[in-house]
């Protein structure tokens, strides 16, 4: 049974829980018994003590053994996230009580998935060949899936391919959106592979009070913010799912593929669907899984279903390529690979992500350097102390500092912001000029980027969104 399951939350799954765990106590009995290597015992405990912890989340109950589940006290993964003291994380929400934000290293346990540590960056440096970026030495791109196998075929000469996308739900983006696309341009140039992205017109209809043609208008507007990240035309295809869908009857057939491997209760579980959603939602996860897989794009992969996909995006997608990894196999595909990202915290503190849908909370692409600095002086919370004195006394918290945190995503200069860390924590720097330098480091940027759109045309977006053979040979 795959790692990505048991977070169903349906019975069949628990009891498979129950049968892994029991032969994984075994194992690592077993393994003692034989006085095995350190490092394979090592392992085998880690994945049973992962197992019991899922299986808590999963029954609500301890693991025993010899005692199996009842079946009678299940609580699935978003029930017992938003009960308890839990972080909630989902492709809708995030919410923390905490001002330091969500705790990453919890939900890499909850959600099964691996810690992206400095070996893996290290090895990310040795195979491309680059300084690794800036979101990997920080640790925002905090946790991944596979990622060593990516590496380990590339190394073999066998490419990939990368997958991600946006939501249209308005004109304007925010900077937290380009977080995933920053990165992925990253990789593209460092990895020189093809690019998909999806724009999600079809899901933005279904969850919003929003007009067809409005979701398809913002789709083609939001291609325009992502063009003007710098990908390049001859290695990357933009798609609408409102024209793609149509268009292209080995993508259609994909979604049906995954649609007839999961049933409803599993998506229930997974994304907390209850009977009132409309059957558009309860069908969308699909669709989201489908680019996935490389068949989906025969112009660009030449009818090979084997290319393997790597997909960065930030943590809360990552239900539905929990989904996606669960059905792969069994409809004769690679699982896809992921590399996840903290989130850009909202304006007024970490506990929750920055998000379009509350304008006070976010810096949008299309604000002005005057709109820039007044939420920044305006809104942004504050780690340092009520009174100059105290300040200067005490010194400031950057950990629960809306601006220090905004300059670890954007600043390039690691002894600079490290620097800034240190006066902040010391008092010699104050809020005011924390929030100046922020100030200055999102206003030329931000001005970059909508020069950059201003330069992206019409045509070009419609060379990007053409379904056509990119740059590569397969
Ligand atoms: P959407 O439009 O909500 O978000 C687009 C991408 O931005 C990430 N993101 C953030 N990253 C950091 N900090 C934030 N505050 C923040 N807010 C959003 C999201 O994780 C996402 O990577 N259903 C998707 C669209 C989609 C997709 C994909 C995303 C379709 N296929 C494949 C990633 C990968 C959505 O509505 O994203």
């Amino acid at each position: 049974m795959s790692n990505d399951i048991y977070l169903y939350g349906c019975p069949n799954h628990i009891v498979e829980l129950y049968e892994q765990l029991t032969a994984q106590g075994d194992k690592v009995r077993s393994l003692k018994t034989a006085k095995a290597d350190k490092a394979d015992v090592d392992a085998a405990i880690q994945l049973l003590l992962k197992l019991k912890v899922d299986y808590k989340e999963v029954t609500g109950q301890d693991y025993k053994a010899g005692c199996p589940p009842s079946g009678t006290a299940v609580s699935n993964d978003r029930q017992s996230e938003n009960g308890g003291e839990e972080d909630t994380v989902d492709p809708w929400n995030v919410a923390t009580n905490s001002a330091k934000g969500v705790d990453y290293d919890k939900l890499i346990v909850r959600f099964g998935s691996s810690k992206i540590d400095q070996e893996l960056v290290d090895r990310i440096e040795k195979v491309s060949g680059q300084k690794p970026h800036r979101f990997l030495r920080r640790g925002i791109f905090f946790s991944h899936r596979d990622m060593n196998q990516v590496l380990d075929a590339y190394e073999k000469q066998k490419s990939f391919y990368l997958y991600t996308g946006r939501g249209p739900s308005s004109q304007a983006m925010h900077v937290g959106h380009l977080i995933p696309f920053v990165f992925t341009k990253w990789l593209q140039d460092v990895f020189d592979i093809p690019l998909v992205i999806q724009l999600t017109d079809d899901e933005k209809y279904l969850w919003k009070d929003l007009s067809l043609e409005d979701c398809h208008r913002f789709a083609e507007e939001n291609a325009k913010d992502i063009i003007a990240c710098g990908f390049d035309v001859n290695k990357t295809f933009i798609f609408s799912d409102l024209d793609y869908m149509g268009s292209s009857p080995e993508f259609y057939r994909n979604v049906v593929k995954v649609q007839k491997h999961v049933t409803f209760n599993q998506v229930k579980g997974i994304f907390g669907f209850s009977d009132s959603d409309c059957i558009g939602k309860i069908s969308f996860p699909a669709i989201q899984a489908a680019p996935a897989f490389s068949s989906s794009f025969p112009q660009i992969f030449k009818g090979r279903k084997d290319v393997q996909c790597l997909i960065p995006c930030a943590i809360d997608q990552d239900p539905y390529f929990r989904m996606t990894r669960d059905v792969a196999p069994r409809i004769g595909y690679p699982k896809p690979a992921l590399l996840h990202s903290t989130f850009f915290p909202a304006l007024q503190g970490a506990q929750t992500k920055m998000s379009a849908s509350d304008a006070n909370s976010s810096i949008f692409l299309t604000d002005t350097p005057k709109q820039i600095k007044n939420k920044v002086n305006k809104h942004a919370f504050s780690g340092g102390k009520d009174t100059i004195e105290e300040h200067r006394e005490q010194g400031g918290n950057p950990d629960i500092d809306v601006a220090f945190m905004y300059l670890t995503f954007f600043m390039e200069d690691d002894e600079q912001l490290e620097k800034i860390r240190q006066d902040y924590t010391s008092g010699i720097l104050l809020t005011g000029e924390l929030k100046k330098m922020l100030i200055e480091t999102l206003q030329p940027m931000i001005t970059a980027h909508q020069e950059n759109r201003k330069n992206v045309t019409d045509e070009m977006v419609k060379q990007f969104m053409t379904p056509r053979p990119l740059n590569f040979n397969f």
